[in-house]
């Protein structure tokens, strides 16, 4: 069969589009299936209590950082720990979370806050709680019998 030239660069243009399109498709879910999306690092999750920062959970306000306070989140079947968070109004906080058995969300209702938790990666999220009020925090991860029980509170207060 005859090609013509200019045809055949276009064939090869075309083929070579399609292939580093597979290559970038291919990349990128296997990035989005490696780990968490807010993960950045990881975390024997066994030995969650032993290190830190999760050997302290709660929230702690921090000097010096581009956040004014630090919560330190440990989520396990079924409950968060600390059970409940209270936070100023319009304070920068980074939420450093992690999970000592199966995988847990950390959605704040009503918010930008949500984290998928997973065994073995530590996730992070910075953000400015600006609305006062009582916002319910749930596990929107399928974790087990508990999972619907699996909730605590945000209280961002004046
Ligand atoms: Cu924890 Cu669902």
């Amino acid at each position: 069969m005859h090609i013509h030239k200019y045809e055949k660069w276009w064939l090869i243009f075309g083929t070579t589009t399609l292939i580093s399109f597979l290559i970038i498709i291919g990349v990128s879910a296997f990035h989005a299936g490696a780990h968490p999306n807010n993960s950045k690092w990881t975390i024997d999750y066994e030995k969650v209590d032993e290190i830190s920062p999760f050997d302290n959970p709660g929230v702690h306000k921090v000097e010096g950082k581009d956040w004014e306070y630090e919560v330190v989140l440990v989520a396990s079947a079924f409950s968060y720990n600390p059970p409940e968070i209270k936070i100023p109004v319009g304070s920068k906080v980074r939420f450093i979370a992690t999970t000592k058995d199966v995988i847990h969300g950390f959605e704040v209702a009503g918010t930008n806050i949500n984290m998928m938790l997973e065994p073995g990666y530590v996730s992070e999220l910075v953000t400015t709680v600006d609305k006062v009020g009582e916002f319910t925090i749930v596990c929107n991860e399928y974790c087990g019998v508990g999972h619907a029980m699996m909730y605590s509170t945000l209280k961002v207060v004046e």
